[in-house]
């Protein structure tokens, strides 16, 4: 069972002391105690509806300028735009997107889940488009990065500009667009790709993470709920 009093400040970011408040003179009106499976639960406090969760996941459309972190002495963090979701202090990105990469994270309070869709050895494949300096070499066979690093490269292919995604930055001097979906999270991965094939990246931007991909009415810093079902990490690999 979980307490109503903890909920109601786990899921509004308030103290248990503030939580109490908000309950006192509901006595007799709401339950005290809450059983896990009726969770999410909507419960009304002072004319208000709350919506009470026990675990929560989102996605955000991150905005260049950010770095994926929940504090960071230098830049602006990511943290930031998810500060009103529903468990808000307990939210935590799903792996890294570099400081000037836009488009979607993944955030979730579910630790375990967290590890399985990060996990080295699974594969859950992100989409990106990528605005080039200039068009790339063709994919050899077998790629190895400079730090022997062999991206697994699911497809890469040429966009035509018509198709790039409205959440990808159009930067100045941009003389191409590719599509590469990869399987990994290897730090600067799809910059370090673009390099080894003779391009440079100018803005990118996560189009897909799974099965979930970006919605174009999604604007930068807008976050939308995310079922667990919409993103299933394969099994690891024993
Ligand atoms: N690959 C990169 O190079 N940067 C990102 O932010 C994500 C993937």
């Amino acid at each position: 069972m979980h307490s109503l009093e903890k909920l109601l400040a786990r899921n509004l970011g308030c103290s248990r002391v503030e939580a109490q408040r908000l309950l006192a003179g509901e006595a007799g009106k709401v339950p005290a105690e809450v059983p896990p499976e009726t969770l999410p639960l909507c419960v009304t406090l002072a004319g208000r509806q709350i919506l009470l969760h026990d675990s929560f996941h989102l996605m955000l459309h991150k905005p260049s300028g950010c770095v994926t972190a929940l504090a960071d002495g230098r830049h602006a963090v990511a943290a930031t735009y998810v500060t009103k979701a529903p468990l808000a202090a307990e939210l935590r990105p799903v792996g890294r997107l570099d400081l000037d990469t836009t488009g979607l994270l993944l955030w979730t309070t579910d630790g375990a889940w967290l590890h399985r869709l990060t996990h080295p050895r699974t594969t859950v494949p992100r989409r990106y488009h990528a605005a080039l300096a200039r068009p790339h070499r063709a994919m050899p066979a077998n790629l190895v990065l400079r730090d022997g690093h062999r991206p697994r490269v699911l497809d890469l292919r040429p966009l035509p500009e018509s198709q790039v995604h409205p959440g990808l930055p159009r930067p100045p001097g941009a003389e191409a667009f590719a599509a590469i979906t990869i399987a990994g999270g290897a730090y600067h991965e799809v910059r370090r790709i673009f390099a080894s094939l003779g391009s440079h990246v100018l803005a990118l931007c996560r189009v897909s993470f799974g099965a979930l991909a970006l919605p174009e009415d999604l604007e930068p810093g807008q976050w939308r709920p995310v079922n667990k079902a919409e993103v299933q990490p394969p099994p690891v690999p024993t």
